[in-house]
């Protein structure tokens, strides 16, 4: 599409028979410890819900990244030389606004390529860029980047791919370091990756994070049962699941449940599928790793990337860090 304003194209990789929800739910649910992929959370309720989250005095996740992104974009440009901004996981662009300024300012700005699952987000924030940088060039990739990663196109200048917000976290130990390696071949033989990434902290701070007073992070959680009802048919009563939200020391994440207050039988007719909830029983909604800077190492290593610079807030709760390939 190239519009009046600017140059901006969209391709969807999500076909029309895009089954995933399905499948995820009957594999999920038929566990022996029920659980639901955390990326289901986000519907139009859903993303809506989580922005009011990073708006709450509990959740610092949001509005620390955002500091530590104001205080070295101009030093990170300068050391990478960006032209090409790739967003995974972009939604509404905030926070890269700083990023796309600080590109301008230093004159290398060229393309930004956001990844997304909504296609309605990718045309709006186009078109909102476009209007904001004279001459940039939008290449919005409509997907699920666990599974499209492949429909970037080749770089076409200095790129560094973005990975914002501390998503990484929701990707258990092994499949983070998956996914870092598929980073690691999507970055190609100079590029690089900017992570963020929540810091391991004091339980009592994380675990009001993510059950916050006014109760919006339950509703975050519960909301995915909605999901299931509307596109799936199930019949689920979310007022009869509670919200769990607890620090693990061991594995040092953010777990997130739903615990069922009595029994539960429900029907799911999108996958002919009954599912019972014993009284207390718990479903996993998602993960949310933290990290010490030896855990990152380590996890980077086995993607095979390096850090070339780490930058933080000055009470030490969030990391951004700018990595490349090993070698390289
Ligand atoms: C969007 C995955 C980074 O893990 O902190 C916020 C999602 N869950 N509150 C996070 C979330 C509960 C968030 N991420």
């Amino acid at each position: 599409m190239k519009t009046a304003l600017g140059d901006i194209e969209i391709v969807s990789h999500l076909g029309a028979d895009e089954r995933t929800l399905a499948f995820d739910v009957l594999d999920g649910l038929t566990k022996p410890f029920k659980e639901i992929p955390p990326k289901h959370f986000y519907d139009t309720e859903g993303s809506r819900l989580f922005e009011a989250i990073t708006k709450l005095p509990e959740y610092y996740p949001t509005r620390t990244e955002r500091a530590i992104l104001a205080a070295n974009a101009d030093a990170l440009v300068e050391s990478t030389g960006m032209a090409e901004l790739v967003e995974l996981g972009s939604g509404v662009p905030t926070k890269t606004l700083v990023l796309l300024d600080a590109m301008r300012d230093a004159g290398t700005l060229d393309r930004y390529v956001p990844f997304d699952v909504s296609e309605v987000v990718l045309t709006e924030s186009a078109k909102m860029l476009v209007e904001r940088y004279a001459g940039l060039r939008v290449y919005g990739i409509v997907g699920d980047f666990e599974r499209h990663l492949s429909a970037l196109p080749p770089a076409e200048g200095p790129r560094v791919i973005v990975f914002l917000g501390g998503t990484i976290g929701n990707f258990p130990p092994g499949a983070r370091r998956r996914f870092l390696r598929t980073l690691h071949d999507a970055l190609g033989e100079d590029g690089y990756l900017l992570l963020g990434t929540d810091l391991v902290k004091d339980p009592a701070v994380l675990e009001a994070a993510y059950d916050d007073a006014q109760g919006v992070t339950a509703e975050f959680n519960r909301n995915v049962l909605h999901v299931l009802n509307r596109e799936l048919g199930a019949d689920f009563d979310p007022a009869a699941f509670e919200h769990v939200a607890f620090y693990d020391r061991d594995h040092e994440w953010i777990e997130m449940r739903l615990r069922a207050r009595s029994r539960q039988v429900v029907r799911i007719a999108g996958l002919d599928l009954t599912v019972r909830f014993a009284a207390r029983e718990e479903m996993r909604t998602e993960i949310s790793a933290k990290f010490t800077p030896r855990r990152l190492e380590a996890d980077l290593r086995a993607g095979g990337l390096r850090t070339v610079e780490r930058w933080t807030d000055p009470d030490g709760l969030f990391a951004v860090t700018l990595a490349a390939r090993h070698g390289g």
